[in-house]
């Protein structure tokens, strides 16, 4: 009987700590979020998030699709929709800002479209974008607008 009531409370400890864990790791993320918002990061900070060539979200989103890790996937695929948007945002160093806008707006399609690939799992997808529609967009911009 002692033993039961042990066991029982042993479990409810559990629960509380289990609760306590998950609340915390949603007080930390929305916290961060928060962050995202106050301050916009620049273009070349952008640029090197989304692009390093190991660490990247696009290096990252490559290797969660292809090794099936979809949970990573979704995440870093959501931070890259984040990050477009908060490139377009910015302000052109150089060039037209008409272009800026369409130019900005094609790179958030394409990421939009690596989250929808994400989402379904889909590790074709989210490959092809990654290595045909994305690298072509480089270029276009840069010689339009980097300085
Ligand atoms: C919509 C426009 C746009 C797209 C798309 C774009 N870039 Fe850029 N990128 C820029 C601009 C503008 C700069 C110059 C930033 C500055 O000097 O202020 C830049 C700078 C860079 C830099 C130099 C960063 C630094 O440290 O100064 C790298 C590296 C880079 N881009 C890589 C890429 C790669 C790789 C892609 C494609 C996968 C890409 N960019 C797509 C606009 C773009």
């Amino acid at each position: 009987m002692a033993q039961k009531w042990f066991r029982a409370a042993v479990l409810a400890g559990f629960g509380v700590v289990a609760v306590v864990i998950a609340g915390g790791g949603l007080i930390a993320d929305d916290k961060k979020d928060d962050k995202k918002d106050e301050k916009l990061p620049d273009i070349a900070e952008i640029m090197k998030k989304a692009h390093e060539k190991t660490d990247g979200y696009l290096a990252k989103l490559k290797a969660a699709a292809k090794n099936g890790k979809w949970d990573d996937a979704k995440k870093t695929a959501k931070d890259q929709v984040l990050i477009a948007e908060a490139l377009a945002k910015n302000e052109p160093p150089k060039g037209d800002k008409k272009s800026w806008e369409k130019l900005t707006k094609q790179y958030t399609e394409n990421s939009k479209k690596i989250e929808a690939a994400a989402k379904k799992e889909d590790a074709k997808g989210v490959t092809d974008v990654i290595a045909v529609i994305v690298p072509r967009s480089c270029g276009e911009c840069h010689k339009a607008h980097k300085p």
